[in-house]
């Protein structure tokens, strides 16, 4: 029988429990401000506590532990851990349970921020792989298998690997040649699938867990109807030292984690089971009608997966032949009440749902409002291109241990050409930092920054008065 034993757990508890003496105060929500109460009733009995029969997180012996061994196994994998702190928590703990101090590790350079974090935190050595460009596109996509072994030239002792696969813009590449050469090396694979939780799903591509990853994180919040901050993490190989990779899960999660956050998590594996072909077969089929809708109006297209890359069929990157930056563009979708993902300097990207898509009619009528808008913008002469001519391998300027003893002051990003980074800039979302901390800034990063901000970008990293934070070093 398919069935969620977390979620029954907490059903079964709300019946028995009349009185809260503990954690959290609302109390199983009887004590909340009053405005918000009706919104939040239906929920707050769910966010409770370790108390009898609802186990617990960082020692499951019970229905938590019956929870992850059937998401284990929906996912073919040998374990799975729920995350309360998302795919975030879910890198820094791969991180810290693989690598040692000064470890050289391959980097796939357009990772997450949380990646780089992770990095910082177990103080490694990274080795950056810059990637492939979808010229059209604009955005990165994933690292070849020459790179790899270019790295591996040059730093002969890596100890692993971190890719990125899906990006999230959906482009995913199969790992496995890169997988068994970096095992070759006696190193350990890495994946941040946070953009792929539905990757176990028939007809979706086949996640990296079963292509070589010896780890991955996904965010289930992101894909499955998971609430946000809810992540997966697999493991499917004995070169994990799992007792090591709970004891960084321990480090990186709250003490407190939230049981309707677990709840979700249990939900949403239960809730792949439980798709059928026909309705995955629906949710394929009204991916690419939307995709095919928008294709066929003047003045935006679809864009698509180049060469060896395979199309994450719930993302559609969508982008005009107009002067018009993504962000502007996105804007104009906004003003229609059509809240899409992300946005870049060329882009909009849509997340489809995994399930059915309502009003269908309405929506093709905005999205032909907006082609028809898109008429009085001039034609688009060129696209920058910021990713372009970058070395395929590089390095910090100055490693994370020499970094912690250096004191930062804010300089003028326009003139902070040859100074080390001591934040990394980063323009969000997508997350993906433009300059990591530690790196030397150039004047591409400058320029690319520049162009970016007069587009629309938001940017983490750097000061309203457009002040970067720079070492002093020299
Ligand atoms: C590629 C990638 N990895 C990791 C994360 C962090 O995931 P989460 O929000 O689940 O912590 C994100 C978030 O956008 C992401 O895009």
């Amino acid at each position: 029988m398919k069935y969620a034993p977390l979620y029954e757990a907490l059903i079964n508890h709300g019946r028995t429990n009349k009185w809260s003496f503990h954690v959290p105060g609302h109390k199983n929500g009887h004590i909340f401000e009053e405005k918000a109460r009706a919104h939040f009733q239906s929920v707050l009995p769910f966010d409770v506590t370790e108390l009898l029969g609802l186990d617990d997180l960082h020692h499951p012996e019970g229905v938590i532990l019956e929870a992850q061994e059937l998401l284990a196994s929906y996912y073919k994998v040998k374990q799975s851990f729920f995350l309360v702190n998302g795919s975030t928590c879910g890198n820094h703990a791969m991180i810290l349970s693989s690598f040692n101090d000064d470890d050289i590790v391959l980097v796939q350079r357009n990772c997450h921020k949380s990646v780089l974090n992770g990095l910082e935190l177990a103080g490694v050595t990274p080795v950056f792989l810059h990637t492939e460009l979808d010229e059209e596109g604009g955005y990165p996509l994933g690292v070849d298998l020459q790179t790899v072994k270019q790295a591996v030239e040059n730093y002969p002792h890596v100890k692993g690997i971190i890719l990125t696969n899906p990006t999230y813009y959906g482009m995913q590449q199969d790992i496995q040649e890169i997988a068994d050469f970096i095992h070759s090396l006696g190193g350990v694979v890495l994946v941040d699938e946070a953009h792929g939780a539905h990757f176990g799903l028939k007809d979706m591509p086949i996640s990296s867990i079963h292509k070589g990853a010896d780890m991955v994180v996904q965010s289930a919040h992101k894909t499955l109807p998971a609430l946000t901050m809810g992540a997966y993490l697999h493991v499917n190989s004995e070169r994990v030292d799992i007792h090591r990779l709970k004891h960084a899960l321990q480090l990186v999660q709250s003490s407190s984690p939230s049981y309707l956050i677990m709840a979700s998590l249990d939900l949403s594996r239960l809730y792949l089971e439980n798709l059928s072909s026909v309705e995955i077969k629906r949710i394929l089929s009204q991916s690419e009608e939307l995709r095919m809708y928008i294709e066929s109006l003047p003045h935006l297209k679809v864009m698509k997966a180049p060469g060896r890359y395979q199309l994450d069929p719930l993302k559609i990157t969508v982008q005009s032949d107009r002067e018009i930056s993504g962000y502007e563009l996105q804007e104009l979708f906004e003003k229609e009440g059509l809240y899409t993902e992300l946005a870049d300097d060329r882009n909009v990207l849509f997340v489809m749902p995994l399930g059915p898509l309502n009003d269908t009619k309405d929506l093709q009528k905005v999205i032909k409002k907006i082609s028809d808008q898109l008429a009085l913008y001039d034609k688009r002469q060129r696209t920058d291109q910021f990713l372009k001519g970058l070395s395929p391998v590089s390095r910090l300027s100055l490693s994370y241990r020499e970094m912690r003893g250096l004191q930062a002051r804010p300089q003028s990003i326009k003139d902070s050409e040859g100074k080390v980074a001591a934040e990394a800039v980063i323009p969000y979302p997508p997350g993906i930092p433009l300059v990591a901390k530690g790196e030397q800034i150039t004047s591409k990063h400058i320029e690319a920054y520049s162009s970016l901000k007069k587009k629309g970008a938001r940017f983490q990293g750097i000061t309203e008065d457009q002040m970067i934070y720079v070492f002093d070093h020299r």
